[in-house]
């Protein structure tokens, strides 16, 4: 990372103060506005929970007096019958209700997730270049990934775990105080209480054993992902030793981490058990008392019995709950944080869509580095007028490809201007400007999709006559029919499936299909064989006539007819003209030019005839 451009998330803040903040930035996605339905939704999971929760209280009521009427002798038969019935439909409503909230809900929280998940996703998309290559896209998916499953789990646990399990808390205490004494209460709500807090204290403690192990598990993937994209590179160098004991490393890691985890798992779990078995039996006593000295009835024993087991069952999930709380609440902070990581490019305000009449293209004493340590760019200044073509030369690292992703606006300059027909690319929309221009990269990766989508990439609404078209300029076409599935052949994991000098075909086709009123190559036709060079030159030629275009390329054969040749060296123009001018000169070029034929001469020995050619094409004019 660059010390100027900070460009990562904020410091995550932790503590309950964050986990609220996660929360609150969870609400407006549950309580869309504009989506009443949603709302209406959202109101009514909130009735059946509640509504759950009476019946589920009055339940083991029914049970106690069905008890009272079988023990005492002189009964009609009618009332137990009754109230086994009651018990029955108490029962079953209370299982409707359980549903119904999950009906009514799924829809508002499939909804949230849908749209967090889309808002970091186009966000992950406006952050910069310098972010992306900064950043490892396995641990990015995984945490959107993550970040959206835990809303899920959030709002599941809180509205149908937590809440639900409080206000049945509250009812079986007030319901125990009223029937019985306040002693009742008072044990079940202590146990409660006790069995909470400990779970809460030893859940927390528990926590970083756990993000030790989410750690090691990440990191783990990141390399295994890291490590198959770079397959060929691995067997290339036979390395599949070094990588595995990488991976191992990590594995080895997690294991230790998700091992100390579950030991502290089990901690925590027996000491739930040995509460709640504490607290049940303390009660049970206390029954057994009163049952013993005609206080109660066999019925009430039942009920504090039926009553103490029912919130024991949810209670027993709630250090689960709790645990599968805290996980979601890192893992949707881990996303949110991705949402507040500012866009280091932004439009200003009020920006305007970049007018382009020409297409004159001025860089105005253009500084810019990566790193402040070291500068890239320095003051470099030319100006294409409209519809001509200049070429950029000069060694590898020289900054030439720099000039294209600053022309993208990929990074801001620290000194100069870049104007396209007066107007400054900070000053107008980014969309706008990039899409005025085309380019044709140096490395062109494909998507993992079919050859025809790839090209109509460029113009996703271009009718397939016209991606054809494209194609055939940019002498690919034949290739594609050659194929058994054509236009729809898949292209494979970043289009490596085809050949070097195919995907740049594709990436030629692709521009020219988007047509752009600027054009940029960078060595866009490096990977090719003489012959479809030419052939391409051609057709590149005709789509640049009268569009403004900057050829980069390191053969300089290919730049001998641009209008003018800019020599760029270790960031600086320390040549330009054209190429007569610049052979004459006998600087840089000439010397560049000199060693391209000898080494041509060398490569290609047996072809006297194109040395002639270029030496002829050098002396032109
Ligand atoms: N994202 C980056 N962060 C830091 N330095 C970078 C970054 N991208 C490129 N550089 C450095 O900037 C210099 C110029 O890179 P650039 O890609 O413009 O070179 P180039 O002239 O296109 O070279 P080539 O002919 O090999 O493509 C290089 O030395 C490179 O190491
Ligand atoms: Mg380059």
């Amino acid at each position: 990372m660059s010390p100027r451009h900070p460009s990562a998330p904020p410091p995550a803040p932790s503590g309950d103060n964050a986990d609220w903040r996660t929360i609150r930035s969870l609400l407006p996605y549950l309580w869309p506005a504009g989506r009443v339905d949603l709302k209406v939704r959202v109101v009514l999971a909130c009735i059946f929970v509640l509504a759950a929760k009476v019946t589920t209280v009055y339940v083991p009521l029914f049970y106690k007096q069905a008890v009272d009427a079988l023990t005492t002798p002189t009964a009609v038969m009618v009332v137990p019958v009754f109230m086994v019935v009651a018990y029955g439909v108490a029962r079953m409503v209370q299982a409707a209700l359980q549903e119904l909230r999950e009906t009514m809900f799924t829809k508002v929280a499939q909804h949230a997730m849908h749209q967090v998940g889309l808002e970091t996703f186009r966000h992950l998309h406006r952050l910069s270049l310098r972010f992306h290559l900064d950043r490892q896209t396995g641990g990015l998916s995984r945490a959107i990934e993550r970040g959206t499953l835990g809303i899920e789990n959030l709002l599941h646990y809180m509205l149908f775990q937590i809440v639900p399990t409080l206000i049945e808390m509250g009812l079986v205490c007030a319901i125990l105080w009223n029937l019985y004494d306040a002693w009742f209460a008072v044990v079940t709500f202590g146990t409660i209480s006790l069995y909470v807090v400990f779970t809460f204290a030893v859940t927390q403690w528990r926590i970083k054993y756990r993000q030790h192990m989410v750690d090691a598990e990440t990191e783990a993937n990141t390399k295994a992902v890291d490590s198959l994209l770079n397959y060929e590179t691995v067997k290339y160098f036979g390395n599949e030793a070094h990588e595995a004991r990488r991976f191992d490393k990590s594995l080895e890691r997690y294991e230790k981490a998700a091992v100390i985890s579950g030991n502290t798992l089990s901690f925590l779990n027996w000491g739930q058990g040995t509460l709640i078995a504490a607290g049940l039996t303390a009660v049970m006593l206390m029954a057994a008392y009163g049952v013993a000295g005609g206080r109660m009835t066999v019925g009430d024993f039942v009920l504090v019995n039926a009553y103490l087991i029912q919130l024991y069952l949810p209670l027993n999930f709630l250090g689960m709950v709790y645990r599968n709380l805290r996980q979601s609440l890192i893992d949707m902070r881990a996303m949110f944080r991705l949402l507040q990581v500012n866009a280091e490019i932004e439009d200003e305000p009020g920006a305007q869509p970049l007018a382009v009449s020409g297409g004159r293209l001025e860089f105005d004493a253009v500084s810019f580095d990566y790193d402040l340590r070291r500068t890239i760019l320095r003051d470099v200044t030319f100006d294409v007028p409209p519809g001509h073509t200049f070429a950029i030369v000069g060694p590898s690292g020289a900054g030439k490809s720099t000039i294209s992703r600053l022309l993208f606006r990929f990074y801001d300059i620290d000194k100069g201007a870049i104007r396209i027909d007066g107007q400054d690319i900070r000053k107008v929309t980014q969309a706008s400007l990039r899409a005025a221009i085309g380019i044709v990269p140096q490395d062109t990766v494909l998507f993992n999709d079919t050859i025809y989508y790839n090209i109509a990439y460029g113009r996703p609404e271009a009718p397939p006559s016209e991606v054809e078209a494209a194609a055939r300029m940019a002498r690919i076409h034949d290739f594609i029919m050659r194929l058994p599935d054509g236009y729809q052949s898949q292209v494979g994991e970043r289009g490596l499936k085809l050949s070097g000098g195919e995907r740049q075909r594709v990436a030629i086709a692709r521009t020219i299909l988007k047509r752009p009123r600027l054009l940029l190559f960078d060595e866009a036709t490096s990977a090719l064989d003489t012959q479809t060079e030419k052939e391409i030159q051609e057709s590149l030629r005709t789509i640049s006539r009268d569009v403004t275009t900057l050829v980069i390329a390191h053969r300089l054969s290919t730049v001998v007819d641009a209008d003018q040749i800019l020599v760029l060296d270790r960031g600086r123009i320390v040549e330009r003209g054209k190429h007569r001018e610049l052979l004459a000169q006998g600087g840089v070029y000439a010397a560049m030019w000199m060693r391209q034929l000898e080494t041509r001469g060398e490569a290609e020995e047996p072809r006297p005839a194109e040395t002639v050619a270029a030496i002829n094409a050098g002396n032109a004019e």
